[in-house]
């Protein structure tokens, strides 16, 4: 078969031939007939610092896909060939004490998918059948592919109450643009969506969000609390893992409210916890992953009620062996007026791909502070081509002695000190 390689350490991966999967007793084989590229699968690509140390090469790229079952193993049990499946990301084992007590999500053994294993960006893929999920056919097959961020969104919706309360959510990425969503279904009196790129607050406004703010732009928590009578929100959803963001979040967040923290900081950040948590005698949660398989069961009915539209965010498709286009096009277009997403699908085949995700390589150089003193000085030996990504997305890293290094979702222009 044709699969997505990462051949070696370092970034790029080959499209190339690998040997099909055979189905072990419990597995099923599935063709792949949607796949999705999701903020790990870029990091994985670009050889990101976060992820090298835990990628084994050769291996197969991908963890997010929709496909059709062509072979069982002999002790597969509740699966057929022709069903329409999915695939949980993390692979628990069953057996250890979280298994055991209801926890697989957060499995001591657990393995991922396209990062632990090989993956599923090929035309066809091998899974245990505990592990896969089992489609309803009425689900367009890319929707039933990006069922992962939603089915985070619909975790961390899940753990604070959201009926008649006010939200705010931090970070509209997928994740984040899925929770509007959901939040917007479920009662929420007004959601606030807060972000640093416009094109994601437009977004965040088409799946739902009420009041949409750009923290580059405006003072968030001056907005948030004068929206608010100066109270705050009762629920406070970090999804950004960014530190302005944990900042301003816990600042809003109304004596007594509950913070979701889903978000991964890329480094350690600070904590007010005096101030933030405990004065405030707030109600502080992680969520991580989805529960196994509850969280899919009422993703399910999320999109079988239509109360989440996840087609908006698919709008490009890419075949399977243009993906190193599908991969920069996500990374150059995730900020951009026009693209939300990529999704690609083979008439065959049959393969998709939508990256929503990735806003730059380094979380912590993600501040308004340093994105506001770069426009201010105007880059102005900087190509245009480039300066429209300055605009929206670009972390600079003030290095006097060397010059700025601007960084943008792994790529990096050196630029002339004159620009700090
Ligand atoms: N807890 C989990 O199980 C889990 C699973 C997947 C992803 N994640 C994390 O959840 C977060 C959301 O995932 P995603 O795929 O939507 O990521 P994403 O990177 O596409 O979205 C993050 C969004 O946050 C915005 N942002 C950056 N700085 C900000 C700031 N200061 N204030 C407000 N917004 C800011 C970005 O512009 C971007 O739109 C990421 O941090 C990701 O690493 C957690
Ligand atoms: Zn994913
Ligand atoms: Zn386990």
């Amino acid at each position: 078969m044709h699969a997505v390689v990462k051949t070696a350490p370092g970034p790029g991966a080959v499209f190339e031939q690998w040997p099909t999967p055979k189905p072990g007793l419990r597995d099923i084989l599935v063709r792949i007939e949607a796949t999705s590229i999701c903020g790990t699968d870029m990091h994985i690509y670009d050889w990101h610092e976060s992820i090298r140390d835990k990628v084994k090469p050769p291996m197969v790229m991908g963890h997010e896909f929709a496909g059709k079952i062509i072979e069982v193993g002999k002790e597969v049990s509740d699966l057929r060939e022709g069903d329409i499946v999915s695939g949980e990301t993390h692979i628990f084992c069953g057996k250890c004490f979280q298994c055991r007590t209801g926890n697989a999500h957060i499995c001591e053994r657990m393995l991922l998918r396209g990062v632990d294993t090989d993956g599923c960006f090929a035309e066809y893929h091998v899974l245990n059948e505990q592990h896969a999920w089992l489609n309803d056919r009425k689900i367009p097959i890319e929707v039933a592919s990006a069922q992962e961020p939603l089915g985070n969104a619909v975790h961390a919706a899940s753990a604070a109450e959201i009926s008649g309360n006010t939200v705010a959510v931090f970070g509209c990425g997928p994740i984040g643009a899925c929770l509007i969503g959901l939040c917007k279904s479920f009662g929420a009196t007004k959601i606030f969506g807060v972000d640093i790129v416009d094109y994601r607050l437009k977004l965040a406004k088409d799946m739902g969000g009420d009041v949409l703010i750009n923290g580059s732009q405006q003072d968030v928590v001056k907005e948030i609390m004068r929206e608010t009578d100066g109270r705050g929100v009762d629920v406070f959803f970090e999804m950004s893992g960014a530190q302005p963001s944990f900042e301003e979040g816990f600042k809003v967040l109304r004596p007594g409210g509950t913070a979701i923290l889903f978000g991964l900081p890329s480094k350690k950040i600070e904590l007010d916890v005096a101030n933030w948590i405990v004065f405030k005698d707030a109600h502080v949660r992680g969520v991580f992953g989805r529960r196994l398989f509850g969280t899919w069961y009422k993703t399910a009915e999320v999109l079988k009620a239509g109360q989440v539209d996840l087609s908006k965010l698919i709008t490009h498709r890419f075949d399977l062996e243009e993906f190193s286009k599908a991969f920069a096009f996500g990374k150059d277009h995730h900020v951009s007026e026009q693209e939300t997403c990529l999704v690609r699908k083979f008439e065959n085949a049959g393969y998709c791909i939508y990256p929503f995700i990735f806003l730059g390589e380094d979380k912590e150089m993600q501040t308004r502070r340093i994105c506001g003193i770069y426009y201010s000085s105007g880059p102005k030996n900087v190509k245009s081509g480039i300066l429209h990504h300055l605009k929206v997305s670009v972390a600079v890293k003030m290095a006097p002695e060397h010059g700025s290094t601007v960084i943008r979702t792994g790529v990096v222009w050196k630029l002339p000190c004159s620009h700090t």
